[in-house]
């Protein structure tokens, strides 16, 4: 069959890798793609966010499947018209999709689906928003409601970075996603992701992972789209795993079918756990980057027949086969991120990376330039590898780390060591 992934991150080298290795998969193309992605597929040149372009494209390119990475073009409708071509799609509608495009809409799941989430109050204006957190105090959790590349949340552990955060979001920082801010409890415990796949009906759930949010050692300074990954996630154990699908995602799924909006496509939810019991942080309507390369490392080519009984809606029957192993990722970013950092710097050494089902060098924001890789964004590389442990799975990903030639690149040195 023929493929199409969108997106040109990290995540979609990973799926691009695990697709390719499944024997059904004839043809692939990645839209936009990237200089590592250009290796084992072909990239393509295509808004992926204008929906009518995107069936125009796959029909002209005889495509079987579309696999949708990034939340945009999801919140964009994409699959929708995808479904409503005839072209088979893994991701869910724009109207499930509000499950990451609007922090208020998720809270209203909660509250009906009866989901345990922090406590939360929505407001349209910066006074009485205001005045709630001088009632409140700190640390208290505000947040842009609508999509902010994930830069619209402000866990304010002082009123006085609350009442700025506020004035920030209702002042046009955050554009029109801070039109209304969410003002949330503060929630203590352990952050973990699990990850399940849904077809609007059968929950199947696909694996567990914890990243590093911070750019700093020991988890300090601002926060990044994610410095490393590993899974599993121990604090996810079996036991708590069973409560959150039984008392959030499963509860969470059927609101969304009983509204009319099944969900179809791969849920992340970040939980906070605390003595053995989640709750609900958010929901992403997609695979986090770089999670999804720990994922795809230990899923390999199923991950393709997976998203499929997800997009034929036939997950009852389906089956994940998992190997007892772990996987880490280790994100080499352009020094300055995530504040400002240049771009085009030449990255050596990528030639003499092992490439095998153990070890994998996935890149994120790469580009060719006069037959060179350059640095094309914030997060560049992704060490990635999977073992017995999960500190052979670390000393093989840092080991890759040493063949890098990229002065200007940088990278956390603990990835994993809570776990550890
Ligand atoms: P996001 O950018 O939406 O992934 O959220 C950023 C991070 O903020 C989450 O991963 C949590 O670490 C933290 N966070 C969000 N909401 C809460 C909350 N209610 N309590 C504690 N931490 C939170
Ligand atoms: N690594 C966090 C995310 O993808 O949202």
């Amino acid at each position: 069959m023929n493929i199409l992934i969108l997106g040109g991150g990290g995540r979609e080298h990973a799926l691009a890798w695990a697709v390719m290795q499944n024997p059904k998969c004839d043809k692939l193309i990645v839209a936009p793609g990237n200089a590592g992605i250009a290796q084992i597929a072909d990239c393509a040149d295509l808004d992926i966010e204008d929906g009518a372009r995107v069936v125009d494209f796959s029909v002209s390119n005889s495509i079987d499947f579309v696999i949708v990475g990034p939340e945009a073009p999801l919140a964009a409708g994409v699959a929708d018209a995808l479904r409503h071509a005839g072209v088979p799609v893994f991701g869910p509608s724009a109207a499930a999709a509000r499950l990451e495009a609007s922090k208020r809409f998720t809270k209203e799941i909660c509250a009906a689906a009866g989901a345990p989430t922090a406590a939360y109050g929505v407001f349209r204006a910066a006074e009485p928003a205001r005045a709630h957190v001088r009632a409140t105090g700190a640390p208290i959790v505000i947040k842009a409601d609508g999509l902010a590349a994930g830069k619209g949340v402000v866990v304010a552990m002082t009123e006085a970075e609350a009442l700025a955060a506020i004035d920030e979001m209702f002042a046009g920082g955050f554009g029109a996603a801070g039109a209304e801010v969410v003002i949330e409890e503060f929630m203590e415990g352990e952050e973990a992701s699990f990850f399940v796949l849904c077809d609007g009906q059968t929950v199947l759930p696909i694996g567990t992972a914890q990243d590093h949010k911070r750019i700093g050692e020991g988890d300090t300074g601002p926060n990044t789209g994610g410095m490393g990954a590993y899974s599993p996630a121990p604090v996810l154990t079996d036991a708590v795993a069973e409560r959150a699908l039984s008392e959030i995602i499963r509860p969470t799924m059927a609101e969304m079918a009983r509204r009319g909006t099944p969900y179809q496509g791969v849920l992340y939810a970040g939980l906070m756990i605390r003595d053995g019991a989640p709750r609900l942080v958010e929901y992403n309507v997609r695979f986090g980057d770089p999670e999804c390369q720990v994922l795809m490392m230990r899923l390999g080519a199923q991950a393709l027949d997976l998203m499929q009984a997800t997009a034929e809606r036939r997950l009852d029957q389906a089956r994940v086969t998992w190997a007892a192993d772990h996987a880490m990722t280790v994100v080499m970013a352009a020094r300055g991120y995530p504040g400002a950092y240049a771009r085009g710097s030449v990255i050596g050494g990528l030639d003499d990376l092992p490439e095998t089902a153990f070890q994998m060098c996935f890149h994120a924001g790469t580009a060719m330039r006069d037959g060179q890789v350059v640095a094309n964004g914030g997060r560049v590389l992704n060490l990635t590898a999977r073992a017995g442990t999960l500190s052979e799975a670390r000393d093989l990903a840092y080991a890759m780390g040493t063949h890098v030639q990229w002065p200007e690149g940088v990278m956390r040195g603990d990835i994993g060591w809570r776990a550890l």
